[in-house]
């Protein structure tokens, strides 16, 4: 989908009427699970692959309806790069009847999916400035398809820093990526754990710690994506550093449905966080009173 609302060509904001054949908004495509490990005890990485082999164009940030017949559909981010074409990632938490079913696929299985949708992150805002990402939690999974931009585009972007935190080492995601960013002089990786259990030797402490590590330069565009708890003190501290409201992007969950602008169930204020967002400035979010 476009930023301007469209899919396929239609207009998403206009009648239902056409909801048959190749331009139903809501028809899914058959996806085939190449590979599917847990990550964590509740988060499984899913890689799918189209089994139409037609484009799947996304944008880092952009999200898609996932859905399990006889279960139900539910929003889940992607979560690898669009630079890493023919499949893509998706992380499911299991919480409840349809992330819990999908908790039962292996490779080999298949499952729908329509989208993508939503915003993304926007880069053309981020090219050519200093970028630090910060992830929470199981908020690690769409931002990795920004992480993943930015390092196969590394040269579109000044300094990269990314902040990592978790509840604990069990629930580290990615753990072949976090191995790679450790390592890595393309980024500036840090990560922490609230708690730490077994060999962890690395810092303790909630994801704003990690601000202790380094020096944000002036200009440095910020990137938050976790629970709504994290926003709250990220926003906290990045207040203290002055960093401009417009330069901070929130990547923001609410219960969404439809995914295409139709039912009202994400609305914030005015806004539909499934088409306008869901990715908005601090600047935006502000605005709108039932935003936090
Ligand atoms: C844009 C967007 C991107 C998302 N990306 C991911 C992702 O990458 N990975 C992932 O695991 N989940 C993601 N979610 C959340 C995911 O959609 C919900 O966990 C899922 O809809 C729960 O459905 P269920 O049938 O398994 O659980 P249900 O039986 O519907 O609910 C079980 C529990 O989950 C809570 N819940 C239900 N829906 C949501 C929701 N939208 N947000 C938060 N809590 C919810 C309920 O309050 C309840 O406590 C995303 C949500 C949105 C809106
Ligand atoms: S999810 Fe239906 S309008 Fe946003």
């Amino acid at each position: 989908m476009s930023k301007n609302g469209t899919v396929a060509g239609m207009d998403i904001h206009g009648t239902l009427g056409k909801l048959e054949g190749a331009g139903n908004i809501f028809l899914p495509r058959k996806a085939a699970v190449l590979l599917a490990n847990d990550d964590t005890p509740i988060e499984k990485r899913l890689t799918l692959r189209l089994e139409d082999d037609a484009p799947f164009e996304f944008s880092p940030g952009q999200f898609i309806e996932v859905s399990l017949f006889g279960y139900g559909e539910i929003p889940v981010g992607l979560a690898s790069s669009p630079t890493r074409q023919r499949s893509f990632d998706i992380v499911v938490r299991a919480v409840g009847r349809v992330s819990k079913a999908i908790h039962g696929l292996h490779g080999g299985d298949t499952l729908h999916v329509r989208g993508p949708y939503g915003n993304g992150f926007d880069l053309d805002a981020l090219r050519g400035k200093n970028v630090l990402i910060i992830a929470g939690g199981l908020g690690l999974a769409p931002t990795r398809s920004l992480i993943q931009y930015i390092l196969d585009k590394r040269d579109e972007f000044k300094r990269f820093t990314l902040f990592y935190g978790t509840r604990d080492p069990n629930t580290l995601l990615f753990p072949e990526d976090l191995e790679e960013w450790r390592e890595s002089d393309k980024v500036e990786y840090f990560e922490t754990v609230d708690r730490a259990t077994g060999p962890w030797k690395g810092n303790v402490g909630v994801v704003t710690t990690l601000f202790q590590k380094t020096k944000l330069e002036p200009g440095t565009k910020v990137v938050v994506c976790g629970p709504p708890i994290m926003f709250k003190f990220v926003l906290r501290e990045l207040d203290s550093l002055a960093v401009p409201h417009q330069d901070i992007y929130l990547d923001v969950e609410r219960r969404m449905k439809c995914g295409v602008g139709k039912c009202g169930h994400c609305q914030i204020n005015d806004k539909y966080t499934c088409t306008d967002g869901p990715v908005f400035t601090f600047a935006e979010l502000e605005k709108l009173p039932e935003a936090f």
